[in-house]
């Protein structure tokens, strides 16, 4: 039983893809965990994106997918990273005692040097922000500051929770025994789902499904899944079917079994789309109400933040108050 954080950057809208692959998993660790953090990284989607609508927005559309899908804010500590301000203090702390060198390996500001050489650009920095490149850092200190011994993330997080290990055991070298460090978990038995399309879903792509579309328009999201063009009663293969990775990523062990048998009698695609979406649907139909519940009800989720903020803030102060003493920012008087 240990501590669990993670964080969401609030630079968009929850796609089905985001449902499967990590609300889920990471509500069943939080589930398992002794003690838990989930928090909007909105000063995070500044890198990302510098819309403050869509910051806004977005802000809302998190926090309220993530409790309609049952993240209880009784039991997990549930807050904007804005409002937690040690936070940031913190992020000024261990920027001075981590080495650029380190920042300069990190992928995301490697791909973004590397698309300006693409374009060959006159500078490799061309349009890179100090925000950017000083990501892992922040994201170090979203981990640190409350003792997190587990970070369910998606495997594209991977290097940044190894820079949070690092970030932390050279402070630890240098001032004495202060942070644990952190552990990634990134799930391998979720079957990543795809976007209708066959490619990853993604925002970019213009594949992906949303998470709370109304049923009409999820029904006909579902049937531009491709398919092949075999007719009803010719047996359907399920591997590398795109459609068949849906079922998957929703079906319990005794419905897929179901399933496989149906492609192989041979059900037809239009079938089988009907019964996918059956699926989808009976899992998402109370979620999705109570998703338009909180969008509309804006107030209370500012208050069940608010809450989460005044408490998160307290366990933060106090590991701070250790911090700030041990770099010799204390009373005066005090030995
Ligand atoms: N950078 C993460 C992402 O894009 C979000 C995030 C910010 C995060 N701080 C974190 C995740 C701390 C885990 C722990 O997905």
């Amino acid at each position: 039983m240990s501590t669990i954080l993670t964080g969401i950057t609030t630079s968009g809208t929850p796609h089905l893809g985001n449902y499967v692959g990590a609300v889920k998993p990471a509500l069943e660790k939080i589930k398992e965990s002794k003690k838990s953090f989930l928090f909007l990284a909105d000063y995070h989607s500044l890198i990302k994106q510098q819309d403050p609508e869509i910051t806004h927005k977005s802000s809302l559309e998190i926090a309220s997918a993530w409790l309609a899908c049952g993240l209880d804010p009784e039991e997990t500590f549930f807050y904007r990273q804005s409002k937690v301000p040690q936070i940031m203090e913190l992020n000024w702390i261990l920027s001075n005692t981590t080495s650029k060198g380190l920042l300069n390996r990190a992928h995301a500001y490697k791909a973004a040097q590397d698309l300006n050489s693409e374009k060959k650009a006159s500078d490799p920095d061309k349009g890179i922000t100090a925000g950017l490149f000083n990501y892992p850092i922040l994201m170090a200190a979203d981990i640190l500051i409350f003792d997190t011994d587990i970070v369910p993330v998606g495997s594209d997080q991977k290097q940044h929770i190894e820079m949070a290990r690092d970030i932390a055991a050279r402070f630890n070298h240098l001032y004495g025994e202060t942070f644990k460090i952190p552990e990634a978990y990134i799930s391998k038995n979720i079957p990543l789902l795809l976007g209708t399309d066959g490619r990853k879903m993604s925002k970019s792509y213009k594949n992906y499904i949303e998470l709370f579309s109304e049923e009409k328009a999820l029904k006909k999201s579902l049937n531009r899944i491709i398919t092949d063009s075999l007719i009803p009663g010719e047996p359907k293969e399920t591997k590398n079917s795109v459609l068949y990775n849906f079922f998957q990523a929703f079906a319990n062990d005794t419905y897929i079994e179901e399933v496989n048998k149906m492609f192989s009698d041979g059900k037809g695609w239009g079938e089988l789309k009907s019964d996918l979406f059956n699926l989808i649907n009976t899992e998402l139909k109370d979620i999705r109400s109570k998703y338009f519940y909180f969008l509309d009800n804006a107030n209370e989720v500012e208050a069940i933040l608010n809450k989460g903020e005044i408490q998160a803030s307290v366990l933060a102060e106090k590991k701070l108050v250790d911090i700030r003493s041990k770099i010799g920012i204390k009373p005066l008087d005090e030995k």
